[in-house]
């Protein structure tokens, strides 16, 4: 059941599809002080969700600020990530969920201030609150997932491997990763643009002189099973002549100054405008921008710096500039010298910029900080509508980097700038299911990290845990070490490891659609199935994924093992290459595996099996018709597949059992 309670006068963020009456009585299990929401935890409670967010599984013990941050230095003292997703599970004296539908900053302080307290103190109190009663947590996702409506699903192709990197400059360094990978046979479905392909960072421009044909490049690629993702950035460059920002401009498409004046911030290309995303007709404006791409091919795009991300304000740096004159003496000692990189490191994304710019919403000046957590939210948005009106008949590749609830209806996510540090497979493996329960299926981490220079070995076990996300794309910075996978001496095992997951495709793409369709959680932690299993509910390493399969990766570096809890009996599945499949029953219980840095482990539970079909170089090629079943004793499996790529969902849909 779904109470509704609504606090002063609230933005309607367009984050649910389904009307709940408001009740109008106060709001249960919680504490409302007037401007903070607070619970009383007990010792054993239980506190899960905030999607996007850092630290583990039960969120006990932190304070996350839920303000969408461009933050690629992120570790476990951070408060704020790209994307903001304020629902929460409690398992407490009673079992409830709930989501703070509010916009603007907004704190969750669970057991940081005082280890028994939840506090929760939005910026201001003109928010909805909907409180969820259930019978278990997977039945308060799925009334929650009800409410905030269908997620998005890609087309298949986008289960496939994707290569990227923020560096590949031209035709021939995209020629150069098909080719490797080919000679290397190791299976993609897909190269990304970053945004060297643009001319200068202008969105809807390719660089001629880099890409002088890109329809040929996309066509050519095409051929080979490969489609390219080019990025799109959310600041449109000020520049006379760009008819994006002159068309803009003359438009007033763009957020405004208080002055009503076009709001200026800095990102890649030096001085930008901010579409107003949160109007229909800028959305509907910037969307059919799309086509300039599509019409060469392109099928699949990623939107990045949409929190939005913003280097500088023009005020800000003159400041900045000004004081740095003052303090520099000629002997600047400690406090100047600290004051200074203090001014200099506060520029990138200082919250000071937030307050300086508006949405024009139904003829009202909305105040940007107010709605912040929209923005990225309605980018996607505006892509997705546009795209349904450009190409009606199949699905586009979306996802984005800022998000909002809401945003889980229109494109994936990836999740931000992480490092290639071992901590970063476990923070990517918590936050799964965090995200499954905020809606967002379509996710995934950049394998191999993204920031500093990545390991062989930190690759092959990331490799090991990625392949069983939706979205798996290696991707990595600029001036770091090259991680394609031919750039490593194993990459024998690594390809490999993407051949098991071509095999997995059928499974992993059935899963997604049953979880979607049915508002399920795809990745799951273990106690959401064994609630009364005290050992399950401590489990924050390990993941049910879809029905049948338990994933528990490893994580540590120089790890030969780990340890495991079955809180059923099950089969552990190894397998070193696509076709030696190793099994062994295992009792419930804990347990102590081997695992080389070569091997892939994973588990099937009791009396379950999944369907894998042969590996392929691209998921083109893949046979979802010739499948082999791989599990427990005399169990079946019903396999959802479709054409992979037709708009209509319900069009191609099959369910076709198996047994085994
Ligand atoms: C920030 C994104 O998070 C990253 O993935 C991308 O490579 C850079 N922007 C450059 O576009």
């Amino acid at each position: 059941m779904i109470s509704k309670y609504t606090y002063g006068e609230p933005f309607n963020t367009e984050a649910t599809v389904k009307f709940v009456e408001p009740s109008f009585s106060g709001i249960k299990y919680l504490k409302f002080s007037g401007n903070e929401f607070v619970l009383d935890l007990l010792e054993n409670d239980i506190v899960y969700g905030l999607g996007e967010q850092i630290r583990g599984i039960n969120k006990r013990g932190w304070k996350y600020v839920n303000w969408n941050y461009d933050n690629p230095h992120h570790h476990e003292d951070t408060n704020s990530l790209y994307g903001s997703h304020n629902f929460l599970i409690v398992r407490s004296s009673n079992l409830f969920g709930v989501f703070f539908d509010y916009p603007g900053k907004i704190t969750f302080d669970i057991g940081y201030t005082d280890r028994s307290k939840m506090i929760i103190h939005p910026a201001t109190t003109d928010l909805d609150v909907y409180l969820i009663d259930g019978t278990s947590e997977k039945d308060i996702v799925k009334q929650f997932r009800e409410l905030i409506g269908m997620s998005y699903v890609p087309p298949m192709w986008a289960f496939g491997y994707g290569q990227s990197r923020w560096g590949y400059k031209n035709e021939d360094d995209v020629r150069t990763v098909a080719l490797k990978y080919e000679e290397a046979g190791i299976p993609l479905d897909s190269i990304y643009l970053d945004i060297d392909y643009m001319e200068r960072y202008k969105d809807f421009t390719v660089n001629l002189d880099r890409f002088r044909d890109m329809k040929g490049l996309a066509t050519e690629m095409k051929a080979k099973g490969v489609h390219l993702v080019p990025i799109i950035d959310a600041g449109v460059k000020i520049e006379p002549g760009y008819d994006v920002y002159e068309e803009g401009v003359r438009k007033g498409y763009f957020c405004k100054n208080e002055a009503g004046e076009d709001f200026v911030g800095a990102v890649w290309p030096g001085k930008v405008h901010f579409p107003d995303f949160l109007t229909p007709e800028a959305r509907a404006w910037f969307g059919s921008k799309y086509e300039v791409l599509t019409s060469l091919g392109i099928d699949g795009f990623w939107n990045d710096m949409n929190e939005p991300a913003i280097f500088y304000s023009e005020d800000l740096l003159e400041d900045a500039i000004n004081k740095i004159g003052e303090l520099n003496n000629g002997n600047m000692g400690i406090d100047e010298f600290f004051a200074m990189t203090d001014m200099i490191g506060g520029l990138n994304g200082n919250e000071a910029y937030y307050d300086k710019f508006y949405h024009c919403i139904d003829g009202k000046m909305v105040k940007h900080s107010d709605v912040h957590n929209l923005y990225g939210f309605n980018m996607t948005r505006s892509a997705n509508e546009a795209l349904n009106l450009i190409e009606p008949d199949r699905r586009t590749l979306f996802f984005s980097r800022s998000s909002y609830i809401g945003a889980h209806r229109y494109g994936g996510i990836w999740q931000g700038d992480n490092k290639s540090w071992w901590s970063h497979i476990l923070q990517a493996m918590q936050q799964l299911p965090a995200l499954n329960m905020a809606g967002f299926m379509f996710v995934g981490a950049d394998t191999g990290g993204f920031g500093c220079d990545t390991t062989e070995d930190l690759m092959l076990r990331w490799l090991q845990y990625s392949m069983f996300t939706p979205l798996f794309r290696n991707h990595s910075c600029n001036g770091t070490r090259f991680q394609e996978l031919y750039q490593f001496k194993t990459v024998e095992a690594m390809k490999n490891m993407i051949d098991i997951r071509y095999r997995l495709i059928p499974y992993l793409y059935s899963e997604f659609l049953k979880a979607t369709f049915g508002n399920e959680m795809m990745f799951r932690p273990i106690g959401f199935d064994y609630p009364d299993d005290r050992d399950a509910l401590n489990v924050d390493d390990q993941l049910f994924l879809g029905n049948e399969l338990m994933i528990a990766p490893i994580y540590k570096q120089n790890a030969n093992g780990r340890y495991v809890y079955l809180p059923e009996e099950m089969m552990l599945v190894r397998m070193n290459s696509a076709n030696e499949i190793c099994t062994e029953i295992m009792p419930k219980g804990h347990h102590y595996i081997d695992v080389s840095l070569y091997e892939l482990v994973f588990f099937i539970r009791s009396g379950k099996s999944i369907p894998m079909c042969d590996a392929a170089s691209h998921t083109s090629e893949l046979d979802f018709d010739t499948i082999t079943m791989v599990g427990y004793g005399s169990s079946r499996y019903v396999l959802y597949k479709d054409d992979g790529i037709s708009s209509d969902l319900s069009k191609t849909l099959e369910k076709i059992e198996y047994k085994n």
